[in-house]
């Protein structure tokens, strides 16, 4: 599906974005996991979040979905059942780092793990590599690609370094670990987000944090009393993109997760003079079990340039493409260095962003690791195509409202895979 954008007049309203992406998928698998009933408010449906629920379904666990509300009963650490055929993660790339965790402790079963076309280019060798330390068996397509076969295995507990910090491959460790036969220890070289580790923690399982290493015991159960998922902060951030970007705007967006490990994108604006007010949450040093939420406060307002260096991608990987679409209408250079792993996303989106910005007038250099802008006063407008890319399409549409000219976004329909009603909501922010 194509769909137009023109250029916006100014957006204002409030609204409440969808429910957070990665915290949704991780409430399905921990309470697929864990021993009795968990209730989860507010879980995101989009079809990332709806292959979780179908899989956890598969390997035994019940979902009830009441509206807004799900009931799971889990089967418990150690008893997923072996389901008849693959199990199908559809465009989900977290589930297909984060459920080999759990089904690696499933001692003697088989599972299958395949999805759609893109996922097929996604590399699971970086969850490979540490289950089969902790004794799993693991096939993958070139050693690299789903489908991947995991043979579950009484697991032994590792102390495993990371080469590229990654949420994903953290978290399915930690998830194997929960079953293995001690304390199991993961470092990275930068912090990425840490629902998991605060979601455990909730749950009664003994895990800390000493800097960029986390270590957890194993357990013999979970018990996690309830979750509630606060909004996707990365959901947000083309709400904030557009409402910094488009003359006039003002916008409040209500209850967005504001863990200081997903509010990168939101310091760099705030570095690059953007208006964005909020209560983020500072960092401790501590691992706490909450995940905090805020309103965000969003003003237009004029742009500087900056320097995004390999510490803070991480913690705004997600929203980097979107920084280059600030950077076109920001004063000086937007660079963004040491973010290599977004050649392996959903889409290369290194590529996919400048292809698509240059197509748009922008004046944008790739590197292998990153990208540079130079501010040119703003964006002409043009084609873009999301090349099957959630966040590229959603790119998209926010530089059509941003541009002289507007865009029009090839597959507008990918951006059901995180936020099935966004073109809706920007309409109502537009006054449509
Ligand atoms: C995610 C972690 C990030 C992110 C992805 C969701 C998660 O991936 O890009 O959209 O929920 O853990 P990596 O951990 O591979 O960087």
């Amino acid at each position: 599906m194509n769909v137009r954008f023109e250029p916006a007049r100014a957006l204002s309203g409030e609204l409440r974005v969808p429910a957070d992406k990665s915290i949704s998928h991780r409430a399905a698998i921990l309470a697929a996991m864990a021993s009795e009933p968990v209730r989860i408010e507010r879980y995101l449906h989009a079809a990332d979040t709806t292959s979780t629920l179908n899989a956890v379904r598969a390997l035994g666990a019940l979902v009830e979905v009441r509206g807004d509300e799900l009931v799971v009963r889990g089967t418990g650490l150690r008893d997923a059942g072996e389901p008849d055929g693959p199990i199908d993660v559809g465009n989900a790339g977290t589930l297909l780092r984060l459920l080999p965790g759990w089904l690696a402790a499933q001692d003697g079963c088989s599972f299958t793990l395949d999805g759609d076309e893109s996922i097929r280019r996604r590399p699971v060798d970086r969850i490979v590599e540490p289950l089969r330390q902790m004794g799993a068996e693991l096939h993958a397509s070139e050693g690299r690609f789903p489908p991947l076969q995991v043979r579950g295995a009484r697991l032994r507990a590792i102390s495993y370094e990371l080469d590229v910090a990654s949420a994903q491959v953290k978290s399915c460790v930690l998830l194997a670990a929960l079953a293995a036969d001690g304390a199991t220890t993961v470092g990275e070289p930068a912090r990425s987000r840490d629902h998991t580790e605060r979601m455990l923690l909730r749950a009664g399982v003994a895990i800390h944090r000493n800097g960029r290493r986390v270590t957890v015991v194993n357990a013999d159960e979970l018990l996690l009393d309830g979750v509630s998922v606060p909004g996707d902060p990365s959901s947000a951030a083309f709400l904030v993109a557009a409402g910094v970007l488009v003359p006039g705007s003002r916008l409040l967006l209500r209850d967005v997760g504001v863990n200081w490990t997903r509010t990168g994108f939101l310091r760099i604006v705030r570095r690059m003079r953007g208006i964005v007010l909020g209560d983020l949450e500072q960092e401790t040093g501590e691992l706490v079990g909450e995940e905090p939420v805020s309103d965000l406060d969003v003003a237009h307002g004029a742009l500087e340039g900056t320097l995004v260096e390999a510490d803070e991608v991480p913690l705004a990987i997600d929203e980097l493409p979107l920084l280059a679409l600030l950077g076109c209408f920001a004063e000086g250079e937007t660079v963004v260095q040491g973010a290599q792993e977004l050649r392996v996303k959903e889409s290369d989106r290194i590529a996919g962003v400048v292809d698509g910005l240059r197509g748009l007038g922008a004046d944008v250099e790739a590197a292998d690791d990153g990208f540079a802008v130079r501010g040119s006063g703003g964006l002409r407008g043009g084609v873009l195509d999301a090349r099957g890319d959630h966040r590229m399409a959603m790119l998209g549409a926010v530089a059509g409202l941003a541009s002289r000219e507007g865009v029009e976004v090839i597959g507008m329909d990918a951006a059901a895979v995180s936020y099935p009603g966004f073109v809706a909501d920007l309409e109502r922010l537009c006054g449509g």
